[in-house]
């Protein structure tokens, strides 16, 4: 679909469903903690970025975001910049709302203010378990790293 029908389209859908895409707050993170039960984020994942979480949003106050609709939160999505790199984690839509753009609204929201913060390239990963969904960053431009391994340490 050309990209104006699908720009206008996605904003009379949203208009009609009452849904918002705003800037995270730290007063989200229950309900956003809600939302990754419901799609099923590993219950590590959030026990570590709770602790972290204000402190991320200080860090990042331009660039996380979350869909809201009548108040319940839908979508959300955190874009991180370091200074130099930027990177995006947790983007997730409610299993309900999956496949109505949302997804990609909330990663081209992040995006563009990734950009204005002033990165020109943005990296994320996906598990091994979770490969389906490549096809959904294919289509947005993202390209498997292939010179490069992901390591980790706990500290
Ligand atoms: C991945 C996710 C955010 C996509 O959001 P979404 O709102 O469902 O996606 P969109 O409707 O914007 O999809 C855009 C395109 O990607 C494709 N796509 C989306 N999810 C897909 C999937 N699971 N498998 C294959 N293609 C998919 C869509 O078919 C669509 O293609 P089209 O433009 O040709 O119609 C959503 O499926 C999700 O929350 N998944 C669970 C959490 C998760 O895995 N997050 C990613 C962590 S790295």
């Amino acid at each position: 679909m050309p990209l104006r029908y699908w720009k206008t389209g996605r904003v009379l859908y949203n208009l009609f469903r009452n849904m918002k895409i705003r800037k995270m707050k730290p007063s989200d993170f229950e309900q956003i903690v809600q939302l990754w039960k419901e799609i099923n984020v590993s219950p590590e994942a959030i026990a570590d970025d709770k602790k972290n979480f204000p402190l991320m949003l200080k860090l990042n106050p331009s660039t996380c975001f979350i869909a809201i609709e009548n108040k319940k939160i839908v979508g959300s999505i955190f874009g991180l910049f370091n200074g130099r790199r930027a990177f995006i984690y947790h983007l997730g839509v409610h299993p309900d709302m999956q496949k109505k753009k949302l997804g990609s609204e909330l990663l081209l929201s992040t995006e563009k203010a990734l950009k204005k913060a002033g990165t020109n390239r943005i990296l994320l990963w996906v598990d091994f378990d979770n490969l389906k969904i490549t096809n959904f960053y294919n289509k947005h431009g993202y390209t498997v790293c292939s010179d490069a391994v992901l390591f980790g340490k706990n500290v």
